[in-house]
């Protein structure tokens, strides 16, 4: 929109004093940059209407951290990811055929949501419609839905109600892309399918953030074959935030909505951009019954760190089977994870963004001036002992390029304080066990006097050099 003073007055009229916050903040930023959250800038009044109430619908979801993703659809019953009618060709009137039989027991989402309690996760996000077209709602629109097919219920209403029952915000998934609507693809050429398939997509969203109470998120995904002009995406998220005033929308209909979706990487945002990187557990969304590619413990609470430092969360995907049942391996990794966010929680939840380098052996997490040391490979002792003084038994944890000036430091599982020294290159943790005290990663706490940062590559010019050879 070409801003002039007429468009200004008739936007403030319009909008009133979220109207006025969001134009003060896009003064006081610039056009096209974003600065702290809720002053990014819009491109719109809506969109500035939005931005302007960000920072409050947002101040849980930044706090939460980790979320729990759920692929569950027809594609199950395959068992050979969400993309099979597509990539294996399976056509329209057989794969129709699964509606049929498809038999989930009872209240499956009670499992998953007690299971995402136990992981430490705090809210949920589950595929309402994926790309196959197929409602797990009772939806007026198309007698593709749950209620109408095999299951005979809606499934929506038992996963909200599960998510709710263990304090669990509720997340809806849903794509614009849809293979089984016969306007699904033809509405990029053909303005009258166009015309009625934005209707019916408009429609279900309606539907879905009307029935079912307050929901939390609204996860768009794929929006071929349209634009955000095409999908009438401004319109699409006025209806939604007249619907549901506190909800947070995702990118994935053309508009910017309140965060990014990196998927299968984790890529922060710009400072003041909010992101969120939604990842599988193995390689597939969708159950795959032969996807063995689990990733471990170890791996899961890395990457949820990762995110953390760079002030995201982390949604992680589960991929039920036809009946709702979690896969055995899910379960595995999902517990071990909770059993260490019990006690570890608190470097993670609430946590800052944080300035930090590379480092094999561990990753950090800041929360205001207390740095978190996640020791996932555990030094033990090193022969180098016998030799150098700056390493002694049983172990040293060593991080260089730490500043400012460390005040104390303890282990988070036990409490238990550890020796330090300091100096211009680096922090010597000193006195620790042989094994490591907390799998599958330790944490230390280290409390600074100003706002940590670690940049062990800042150090480099600083250290003295003696000379080219050593005799
Ligand atoms: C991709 C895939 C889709 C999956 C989504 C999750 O868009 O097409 O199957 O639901 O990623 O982000």
């Amino acid at each position: 929109m070409d801003w002039n003073e007429s468009s200004r007055r008739s936007f403030l009229k319009q909008f009133g004093a979220a109207g006025a916050l969001a134009l003060a903040a896009a003064n006081a930023e610039g056009m096209g940059l974003s600065g702290a959250e809720g002053a990014v800038v819009a491109a719109s009044p809506s969109q500035a209407k939005q931005a302007a109430t960000r920072a409050g619908r947002m101040k849980w979801w930044h706090e939460a951290k980790f979320g729990m993703f759920i692929h569950w659809g027809l594609y199950s019953l395959i068992g050979q990811h969400e993309w099979s009618k597509e990539v294996e060709g399976v056509p329209i009137p057989q794969y129709e055929l699964l509606a049929k039989h498809f038999h989930p027991k009872p209240n499956a989402a009670r499992d998953w949501a007690r299971l995402a309690k136990k992981a430490g996760q705090k809210y949920m996000v589950m595929t309402t419609k994926h790309h196959e077209g197929f409602c797990h709602w009772d939806s007026k629109l198309t007698d593709y839905n749950a209620v109408k097919q095999g299951p005979g219920r809606d499934l929506v209403r038992e996963y909200v109600d599960a998510a709710r029952a263990e304090g669990l915000r509720v997340g809806f998934y849903y794509s614009l892309m849809d293979w089984h609507h016969p306007d699904g693809a033809t509405c990029k050429t053909d303005e009258a399918a166009r015309k009625r398939f934005v209707e019916y997509t408009h429609g279900l969203i309606r539907e879905l953030l009307t029935n079912y109470g307050k929901i939390d998120v609204l996860w768009y995904d794929v929006s071929w074959p349209l634009s955000a002009e095409g999908w009438e995406s401004e319109k699409m998220n006025e209806m939604v935030f007249e619907l549901q005033p506190e909800i947070i929308v995702n990118n994935r209909n053309g508009l910017d909505g309140d965060f990014s979706t990196p998927e299968q990487q984790i890529t922060a945002s710009e400072v003041g951009r909010a992101w969120e990187s939604c990842m599988t557990l193995n390689d597939s969304w969708g159950f795959n019954r032969g996807d063995d590619a689990w990733k471990s413990p170890k791996t899961i609470v890395d990457n949820l760190a990762t995110c953390a430092r760079g002030g995201g969360n982390y949604l992680l995907n589960i991929g039920p089977e036809p009946d709702g049942s979690i896969p055995p391996d899910t379960t595995a990794v999902l517990e071990s994870v909770g059993k260490w966010m019990d006690i570890n929680g608190k470097t993670i939840y609430g946590t800052d963004r944080l300035q930090a380098g590379w480092n094999t052996n561990a990753n950090y997490t800041r929360s205001g001036n207390t740095l978190y040391i996640h020791q996932h490979y555990w030094p033990g002792h090193t022969p180098a002992a016998e030799w150098l003084s700056f390493y002694q038994p049983d172990a040293v944890i060593a991080i260089g390029g730490i500043k400012p000036k460390v005040l104390s430091a303890h282990l988070v599982k036990t409490g238990q304080k550890v020796d330090f020294t300091q100096d211009a290159l680096c922090v010597r943790l000193t006195g620790l066990p042989l094994k490591a005290p907390d799998q599958p990663a330790t944490v230390i706490a280290v409390e600074c006097d100003g706002e940590p940062t670690v940049n062990h590559d800042e150090t480099r010019p600083l250290w003295p050099r003696y000379k080219v050879g050593v005799s």
